[in-house]
Order: structure tokens, then C-alpha cells, then sequence
């Protein structure tokens, strides 16, 4: 029997219960998923990939056939590496279609054994994206029933450590003009 193994590559930063539902439609019509984060040197993500690796695996721990890598390169070199034929990816509007259909012309081109299979989300996630997630939750909106429980608690923690961070240079802002004028009181 034909095992079809497909990989579902993303950034996933953060992963959002639209990619959830993605690989859990994924995981009925594949053998086999393997997500895939790319690790990307251009880009400064709001988590590092392992961060992202261990909330996706908690994430998809309820499914047998679905596992969790990270790559580099080229998609398609990272999936004939797994020995994957097919590259699934999520279509939420059609505003997705332009650049998706690109990525998988350009793919079948650069490899045509290897199919892209794109699915359609949960017409409930059709508006999340990581990239709203992530100004939201910057913002103080909330993004729960958007993203994972654990990603949200994720999420809420790096905004507390970039608020006080931020708290932090204020003080250290504040605290130069406050030195000076109490040492001018000194001279005075
Ligand atoms: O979640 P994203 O950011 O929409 O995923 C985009 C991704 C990772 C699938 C795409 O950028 C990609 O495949 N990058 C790897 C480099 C590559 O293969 N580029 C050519 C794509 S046609």
C-alpha cells in the first residue's frame, strides 16, 4: 500500500489554532505529517525555534502520525530529504491565493515529483494570522480561542518580560537627569 508522507512548513510564530486545525485535517488525509518550522536567519522572530518546536509538539502530542522538525534551505530539498511527496498549506482567504500559488509553482519547478496539497481552514480561523496574533497580544488584546492555551500563557509571558523590560529603561532613562541635578544641589 502507497504510505504518503506529507510536510507542512511554516513559520509558525506563533502557532495559532488555525494551524492546529490545518494539521488536524492534515492528519486524516496523510500517513504521515511532519511539520516543519523554518529557521530562518533573516527574520528576528518573536520565539526562537525552539520555543516554537516545543509548542508545537505539545500541541500535536494527541496525534500518532503527526511529528515536529525545524529546517533550512529550500523547502523542497528539506522535504526530499524526509523523503515527504507532498507539501501541504493552509488557504484561509484569497487573499492567501497570489502568494501561495507562486510558492507552489516555484516549487513544483525547482521540484516537480513533489505536490503542494493546500487545505482550507476552520472558516472560524479564516481572519487569524501570527503575524495579528503577535500585535495583538503586544497591544494588551486578547487572543484567547486564537492560539493555544500554552501559547497564549506563552505569549502573555513575553509581554510581561518586554514590559518590564521596558519599565527598566525608563527608570534607567529617568535616573541620569535625577543624578545630575542632585549633584548640582551638592556643588550649589
Ligand atoms: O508560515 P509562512 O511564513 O507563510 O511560511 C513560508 C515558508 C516557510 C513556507 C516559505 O517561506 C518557504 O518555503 N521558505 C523556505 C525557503 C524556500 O524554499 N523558498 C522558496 C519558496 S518557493
Amino acid at each position: 500500500m502507497k504510505h504518503i508522507k506529507a510536510i507542512y512548513p511554516g513559520s509558525f510564530d506563533p502557532p495559532t489554532n488555525g494551524h492546529l486545525d490545518l494539521i488536524e485535517r492534515g492528519s486524516k488525509l496523510f500517513d504521515e505529517l511532519v511539520v516543519a518550522i523554518l529557521q530562518n536567519p533573516e527574520k528576528q522572530p518573536l520565539f526562537s525555534v525552539a520555543d516554537r518546536r516545543r509548542m508545537l509538539e505539545a500541541m500535536t502530542a494527541d496525534f500518532d502520525n503527526v511529528s515536529v522538525d525545524t529546517f533550512e534551505g529550500l523547502t523542497v530539498d528539506y522535504a526530499l530529504r524526509v523523503e515527504a511527496t507532498a507539501i501541504l498549506r493552509g488557504i484561509r482567504a484569497i487573499s492567501d491565493y497570489e502568494y501561495e500559488l507562486q510558492m507552489a509553482l516555484m516549487n513544483r519547478k525547482l521540484q516537480p515529483g513533489l505536490e503542494t496539497v493546500f487545505m482550507l481552514p476552520a472558516e472560524k480561523y479564516s481572519y487569524v494570522s501570527s503575524r495579528l496574533v503577535r500585535e495583538v497580544a503586544q497591544l494588551g488584546g486578547s487572543i484567547a480561542c486564537l492560539v493555544p492555551e500554552l501559547v497564549e500563557q506563552k505569549l502573555r509571558e513575553k509581554m510581561d518580560v518586554a514590559h518590564k523590560f521596558e519599565d527598566a529603561e525608563q527608570i534607567a532613562k529617568k535616573t541620569p537627569s535625577e543624578g545630575k541635578s542632585k549633584s548640582r544641589k551638592k556643588k550649589a
